[in-house]
């Protein structure tokens, strides 16, 4: 081809069109699949909105309507007058509701505070080990009452936790509440407590009952999500402690796994930071001397 030939500028031109059109061809397809993705991530939070208002609504709706149900009968105690038994029956009945009802809505708050990022901890240096007696020792009812052995193990001499006390005694309480209510009569539920190499602690809540499907992990993690809603429904609860007790963990920097066996067993274990990140320490001889006005 010559210098100056016209058909070679000619062909520079139609090389740039078709390269500016495949350009503007790559942007719309961009541009389409972007729009697509965010109207489907729209769709997908409206749709997980809805579930949750749903859920809640139920949650909410049943122990009210128990507690209205009840009461107007012991209104009309007058009309129609009631046994004794039967009076202290509806009152505790109502009393349950009404304590469900609470626990029902203080968990969606906080799981809602820490979603959004407005939920403060405490933060102390706690006994861990006490932590877990107290816990353990208020959960010592409900095992016995499901014939279900419950066990603490190495809770002496641990280091400390950095965290808030109360909280950390939820965490553990949910755990503890769901060992005991899916583990079957004559079953065992174990809290073992270690010391980690790098100065936190492990603490693992493991029980021998009806375990759940790997897939179905991630669902008992979720808000509301329950595993087997039929056999679920009859051990009560709304679905929310567990994700508490994930949140309120990640909270203190601190990591809660689960493995579990349908039919055999779950283990729940939350790993919790150590109070100072230990610092490697100097070899003896390379360290200054310590004066009079030294600071440690
Ligand atoms: N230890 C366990 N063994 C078997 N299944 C479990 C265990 N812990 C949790 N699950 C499953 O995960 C679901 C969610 O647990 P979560 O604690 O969030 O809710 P819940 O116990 O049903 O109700 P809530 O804790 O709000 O009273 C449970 O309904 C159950 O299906
Ligand atoms: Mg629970």
């Amino acid at each position: 081809m010559l210098k100056g030939d016209p058909s070679k500028s000619k062909t520079t031109s139609l090389m740039q069109e078709y390269s500016a059109l495949i350009g503007d061809a790559v942007l719309r397809q961009r541009t389409r699949l972007a729009e697509r993705q965010a109207r489907l991530e729209a769709e997908l939070a409206d749709r997980l909105k809805s579930e949750f208002i749903a859920n809640m609504s139920h949650e909410l709706r049943t122990p009210l309507n128990t507690i209205l149900g009840f009461s107007k009968l012991l209104r009309d105690h007058e009309n129609h007058r009631l046994p004794d038994a039967e009076i202290a029956q509806y009152a505790s009945l109502i009393k349950e509701s009404a304590e469900h009802l609470l626990t029902v809505v203080n968990d969606i708050l906080d799981i809602s505070k820490v979603q959004s990022g407005l939920y403060a901890l405490d933060a102390f240096d706690v006994d861990i080990a006490a932590v877990l007696r107290d816990c353990v020792a208020a959960a010592a009812p409900q095992a016995a009452e499901a014939g279900v052995t419950l066990t603490l193990r190495n809770a002496s001499s641990l280091p400390q936790v950095r965290g808030d006390d109360t909280k950390l005694g939820q965490i553990f309480t949910n755990l503890l509440t769901n060992a005991i209510k899916f583990t079957p009569e004559g079953g065992s539920v174990t809290v073992e407590v270690l010391e980690q190499g790098n100065g936190g602690v492990m603490v693992a809540v493991r029980d021998t009952g009806i375990g759940m499907a790997p897939e179905h992990i991630d669902v008992a993690l979720e808000p509301f999500g329950q595993v087997d809603r039929a056999r679920t429904r009859r051990r009560e609860g709304a679905g929310l402690g567990l994700t508490l007790a994930k949140c309120l963990v990640d909270l203190h920097g601190g990591e809660l796994m689960i493995t579990s066996v349908q039919g055999k067993g779950t283990d729940v274990t939350v790993k919790l930071p150590p109070v100072h990140p230990v610092a490697p320490i100097e070899p003896r001889e390379k360290r200054e001397p310590l004066g009079n006005n030294a600071v440690i």
